[in-house]
């Protein structure tokens, strides 16, 4: 065997010796072309949580190890803003679901924006993103703060400069893409590939749907309410005296958002008219995305212009019906003085709602700063 190796190894010098001598005999000086070693990026299997629907991962951005660590640390890097002061992290908190605890955020000039930031969780279950879904994909979606005057307000041509001119940063970026030449869609695409990965699913409430968790009195009452029918069953059909939460808010799928954009009866005159603005339809004036409730517990303030401080707030909203409007959803109970929910009633809707808080996605350090 080793005799075999050595007469091999005889063999392959012998041979580089004549062809050295012919190259000499040839007079061509030897060029020395050095290939670099190819190195991939390293695949990422993902996992959908029990009961989850199947995630959307597009065909071009799938996941690796190597783009969801630099996906996670431009998430967290001020130099995606004009000035060095702002990261995606600084509107979207970690113990806030990812979400904004201000009522509207502030940008790096400060100017206020007119509307609540969103939490950022599960997004790869989604599809339309902003409260107005005016992205079709998560890789659009994040082109657009970076740009925005009244958020980062950067050139996209300037941040990549600055991301150019990191070493850590291009190293892997060759590993991902296999080379340096990178724009917009390559950062937006391993940002995408991060936030995919920020998945809520341990909350009180997938324990319970596992077996692993009973319910509370009070919780089981309120989950009950929560996918009851609306209403008075002598004037609405079907009417359960529920709360009527499940037609928008759905639990199949598990993310308690059908994720379509309703009127859920905020205003009878719209100040934002929502994706109106993006259509120029009066039939879609005052309608938003309808939002996750998953850790709805520490999101405040609510809705898309943050107006209720307190899930009472919102619970009291939905128990009045509403306010009339041409576009407002027919689920809500505007027509039939409202849910006509007690007082108990209101508490045990708020203690289910609570399951739905996730501490160990509250505080997984795989979605924290990297720096
Ligand atoms: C100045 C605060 C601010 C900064 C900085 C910011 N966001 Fe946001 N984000 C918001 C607000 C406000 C909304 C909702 C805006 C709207 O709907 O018009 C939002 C919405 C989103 C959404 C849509 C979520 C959904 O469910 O539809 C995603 C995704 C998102 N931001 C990701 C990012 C990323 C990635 C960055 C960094 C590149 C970032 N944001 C930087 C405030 C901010
Ligand atoms: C007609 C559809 C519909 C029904 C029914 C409905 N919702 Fe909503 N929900 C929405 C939409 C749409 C929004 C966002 C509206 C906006 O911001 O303009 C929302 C927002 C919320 C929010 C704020 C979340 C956030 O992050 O800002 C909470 C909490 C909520 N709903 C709970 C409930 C509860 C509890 C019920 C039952 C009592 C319910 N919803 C019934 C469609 C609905």
């Amino acid at each position: 065997m080793i005799k075999g190796i050595k007469i091999g190894i005889g063999l392959l010098i012998m041979t580089a010796i004549v062809f050295m001598a012919a190259c000499k005999k040839n007079d061509i000086p030897p060029k020395p072309t050095p290939i670099p070693p190819v190195v991939g990026p390293t695949a990422y299997s993902w996992e959908d949580p029990l009961f989850f629907q199947q995630m959307i991962i597009p065909g071009d951005n799938p996941f690796t190890v190597e783009g969801i660590k630099l996906g996670r640390m431009l998430f967290y890097d001020v130099r995606l803003s004009g000035d060095d002061t702002q990261s995606c992290a600084d509107c979207h908190f970690q113990e806030n679901a990812f979400g904004d605890p201000n009522q509207f955020s502030t940008g790096i000039d400060g100017i206020e924006g007119n509307r609540q930031g969103m939490t950022l969780e599960n997004l790869g279950y989604q599809f339309d993103y902003f409260w107005d879904a005016r992205s079709e994909t998560l890789e659009e979606q994040i082109i657009q703060p970076v740009i925005n005057p009244i958020e980062m307000n950067a050139l996209w041509s300037d941040v990549i400069e600055k991301i150019k001119a990191d070493e850590e940063y291009m190293a892997l970026f060759a590993i991902v893409y296999g080379t340096t030449f990178i724009d917009s869609n390559h950062v937006a695409k391993v940002m995408a590939q991060f936030l995919r990965t920020v998945v809520s699913s341990e909350s009180k409430y997938d324990k319970w749907r596992k077996g692993e968790y009973f319910f509370t009195a009070e919780e089981a009452h309120g989950f009950d309410l929560f996918q009851k029918e609306g209403g008075d069953p002598e004037l609405g059909q079907g009417g359960e005296w529920g709360a009527d939460c499940f037609h928008c808010h759905p639990l199949a799928g598990m993310q308690f958002s059908d994720y379509l954009l309703h009127n859920n009866g905020l205003d009878s005159i719209f100040t934002d008219l929502g994706r109106g603005e993006v259509t120029g339809d009066p039939n879609d004036f005052g309608r938003f995305k309808t939002p996750s409730l998953r850790n709805v517990e520490v999101s405040a303030p609510y809705m898309h212009d943050g107006r209720f401080e307190t899930l009472t707030e919102v619970i009291e909203h939905y128990n009045s019906g509403g306010h009339a409007s041409s576009t407002i959803d027919p689920f809500m109970k505007y027509t039939q003085g409202g849910l006509q929910l007690s007082d108990q009633d209101k508490l045990d809707l708020i203690a289910f709602l609570k399951t739905l808080t996730d501490i160990t996605f509250l505080a997984d350090t795989s979605y924290s700063s990297p720096f």
